[in-house]
């Protein structure tokens, strides 16, 4: 058969974004593999280590300062999918440059950096501080902006939903990433999600990753009451696959933007209907807390 181009891809091969050259196009989305740090501590009976064809672990999304998450219950399994709340629970970003960056290049572990703030002009300062402790590391490759925060400077609203916050957010980071990738994370709860794709895109973000999670809820029966205490958390999964292809096909469509494709991949049939479509990487979620060797087989079974 005469495939095309995209089916040739090598998953695994170095490839250009932006000002930088990536390992490969394999990547765990943020929030689901945690800081990336364990991977060498476990061994399947296939693979040595759940790094192997990854082009980048995305760390888990770090604040200003350390969060320590939402009350329990905050993760609600269902048959297709996941619904958390969990609250950007993390060590904070002065323990992350101190403790987890350093560690992630001594254990050679491929990454991208998430970056949750609550004012445009924190992702730039962040980002400055990042590029001043991380510019000689090798295996940092750059950043992600999780921008499903509330916009504290806007009085509340999130982030993500306004094309001109997303722009804000981008251009304030972007002069201090020179030579790594700035990545702008998508959520995909608005009707139309090209004019935030373009606003990043405009403000000089090298790619988009589509999508973050989407609002969800589920209610306990026994009590009537919804089963998060606060009520919506971020559905993912499996079931979100459709709802991220059609976002991700939206923006390939109507903007010029290389995009990184999450959401629902579970395997390597998921990943390439990603890939037809025209994205650059894909990250791989839910699966990957399920099993962490999840993108790392999809990488296998990809390229064979
Ligand atoms: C438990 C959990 C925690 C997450 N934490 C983050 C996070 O800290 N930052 C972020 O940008 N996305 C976070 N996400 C969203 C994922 O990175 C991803 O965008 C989403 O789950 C869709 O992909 P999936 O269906 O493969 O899981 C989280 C998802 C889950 C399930």
């Amino acid at each position: 058969m005469n495939r095309p181009g995209w089916w040739r891809l090598d998953p695994c091969a170095p490839f250009a974004l932006g000002p930088r050259t990536l390992p490969g196009r394999i990547w765990t989305a943020s929030g689901c593999f945690g800081y990336g740090l364990h991977g060498h501590d476990i061994a399947a009976p296939d693979l040595a280590t759940p790094y192997e064809g990854i082009g980048a672990v995305v760390t888990k999304t770090v604040t200003p300062q350390p969060r320590p998450g939402n009350p329990m219950p905050r993760l609600v399994e269902l048959p297709f999918g996941a619904i958390n709340s969990i609250g950007l629970e993390n060590v904070g970003f002065a323990a992350f440059l101190r403790d987890v960056l350093p560690e992630l290049e001594a254990r050679g572990v491929p990454n991208v950096v998430s970056l949750a703030a609550t004012r445009p002009a924190e992702f730039g300062t962040m980002a400055a501080r990042l590029y001043e402790v991380g510019r000689g590391l090798r295996h940092w490759h750059g950043v992600e902006l999780n921008l499903s925060c509330p916009n504290v400077a806007e009085g509340g609203h999130d982030f993500g939903s306004d094309p001109a916050t997303v722009a804000a957010c981008v251009a304030a980071a972007r002069p201090h990433l020179p030579d790594r990738i700035l990545v702008a994370k998508l959520t995909p709860n608005v009707a139309q999600i090209a004019p935030l794709a373009a606003a990043a895109a405009q403000a000089g973000c090298d790619a988009v990753a589509a999508i973050n999670t989407v609002v969800g809820l589920d209610v306990d029966t026994a009590s009537g009451r919804p089963v998060l205490p606060r009520r919506f958390g971020g559905y993912s999964g499996l079931a979100i696959q459709p709802i991220a292809l059609a976002k991700v096909d939206e923006i390939v469509r109507e903007v010029g933007v290389p995009v990184v494709g999450v959401g629902g991949i579970v395997d390597a049939r998921d990943a390439l209907k990603f890939f037809a479509l025209g994205c650059v990487a894909v990250q791989v979620g839910t699966a990957q807390m399920r099993d962490p060797f999840a993108a790392a087989r999809l990488a296998a079974e990809l390229r064979r």
